[in-house]
């Protein structure tokens, strides 16, 4: 379970092994990881970047001057965004750089700049396994925290035997799963509830009104609080995404149907409404389909939708949420519509997201400024969507952490 949703990195070096890594990327994306792959110049000698690329489904990261690389993923993103990084097969070479903080290819560099953990499994030559220069090196990497699977003995691809064969792929797989489960749980016992997605209003048997709201938002923030230990309840309306692990999902199709499964998974301590709930719903739904007529164009009447996020901040203490918090799309003078939503709603805290240009409904990155109270909003740089939740989770599991240590001291 620990792999599922999670972001690795997978650091190809330089060795016959960097076969089997191959293998490890399938088996990482089996089990629900998302996979990177970047690949060093003497990694490209075994095994190509279309490989990699293929099953990772992005591309093969390679070079640290690469202005397209650069542009659309660069070496700094790469690291931040990673919960771990496998370095796999770790050459010699590698863990030199590693254990001497070298940052002259985009692989040494990323593994600089990274603050997730790291794991190597080193693969070489038996007498260069045994070299004091590479014993010091791994006893730094040892001290500097650096996790470290195998090698394993045996016979080696250049016809010596000993040690330096690189750990199978199960071995790898189940390191990393332990340095993932070790992470920290701060939302353990925290009961959460997210609503995603578009909602879904009748106009007659197969027409509807609805949104862009792919759902993606919101299904990461359910991800990222499950990550954290939380128990999460996700009412989502129609979407093509898959569930996250750990997640329980609940559809719904229209905004009633939402704000009744909403109200089923209560009590929770945090709501995070993300659904793009449509505003209205048609008063009286047609039974049957609706034919053109001569008369002209039907006349839809239209009845307000209730507000989920209103009317969660609006129960009784006791039964509210600890913490509410909403999202505002908004086109223009997002920061100042999405500060007056926030009161007007009675949301703790709102996300502000500017979804002007059209990039952002349905797309995977995301620009919000996250506004608490009558506090300035901080404003976050453009990330992903899955970064946005993380960090998003993590703000939470700050401020519930901050309440429980008020309560406590008062
Ligand atoms: N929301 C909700 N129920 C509704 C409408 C909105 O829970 N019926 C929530 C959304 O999930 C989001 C927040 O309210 O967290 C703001 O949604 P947004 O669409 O930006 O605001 P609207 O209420 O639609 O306001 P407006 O159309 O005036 O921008």
């Amino acid at each position: 379970m620990a792999l599922a949703g999670r972001q690795v990195l997978v650091i190809i070096g330089g060795g016959i092994a960097a076969y089997k890594s191959l293998e490890l990327i399938r088996r990482l994306k089996d089990r629900g990881a998302r996979v990177r792959g970047v690949l060093t110049a003497a990694g490209a000698q075994f095994i190509t970047p279309l490989s990699v690329a293929s099953l990772t489904g992005e591309p093969c990261y390679q070079d640290l001057f690469s202005l397209t690389e650069e542009a659309e993923m660069g070496h700094i993103r790469l690291a931040r965004e990673a919960d771990v990084i496998v370095v796999a097969p770790a050459t010699a070479d590698l863990m030199a750089k590693m254990a001497h903080g070298h940052a002259n290819d985009l692989a040494s560099t990323i593994l600089l700049a990274t603050t997730a953990p790291v794991l190597i499994a080193p693969a070489m030559n038996v007498e260069m396994w045994k070299k004091p220069a590479t014993r010091r090196n791994l006893e730094q990497l040892k001290a500097d925290g650096i996790h470290v699977v195998g090698p394993g003995a045996g016979d080696l691809a250049c016809g010596e035997t000993g040690p330096g064969r690189m750990a199978e792929v199960p071995e790898i797989l189940a390191a990393v799963e332990r340095i993932l489960d070790a992470g920290p749980r701060p939302l353990a016992g925290v009961r959460a509830l997210v609503t995603a997605g578009p909602t879904l209003e009748p106009i007659d048997p197969v027409r509807f009104i609805s949104n862009r709201s792919s759902g993606l938002q919101g299904y990461r923030i359910a991800e990222a609080l499950a990550a954290l230990g939380a128990d999460v309840t996700l009412v989502s309306g129609p979407t093509n995404l898959a569930t996250p692990a750990d997640v329980r999902r609940v559809d719904v199709e229209s905004a009633r149907e939402m704000w009744q499964a909403v109200r089923d998974a209560l009590p929770v301590d945090v709501a995070v409404c993300v659904a793009a709930v449509a505003d209205w719903r048609v008063t009286s739904p047609a039974a049957e389909k609706i034919k053109k007529s001569r008369d002209g164009l039907p006349a839809l009447e239209l009845t307000e939708n209730p507000d989920i996020l209103a009317s969660l901040a609006a129960l009784p203490a006791g039964e509210r949420p600890r913490l509410v918090i909403g999202f505002a799309a908004e086109t223009e003078d997002v920061v100042r519509h999405a500060a007056e939503k926030r009161r007007r709603k009675g949301a703790d805290w709102i996300v502000a997201n500017d979804v002007s240009g059209g990039a952002v409904m349905g797309g995977a990155r995301n620009r919000v400024w996250l506004i608490r109270g009558d506090d300035t909003p901080e404003a976050w740089p453009e990330m992903d969507k899955a970064e946005v939740a993380r960090r998003l989770a993590g703000e939470i599991a700050a401020h519930l952490a901050g309440a429980a240590e008020a309560e406590g001291s008062a």
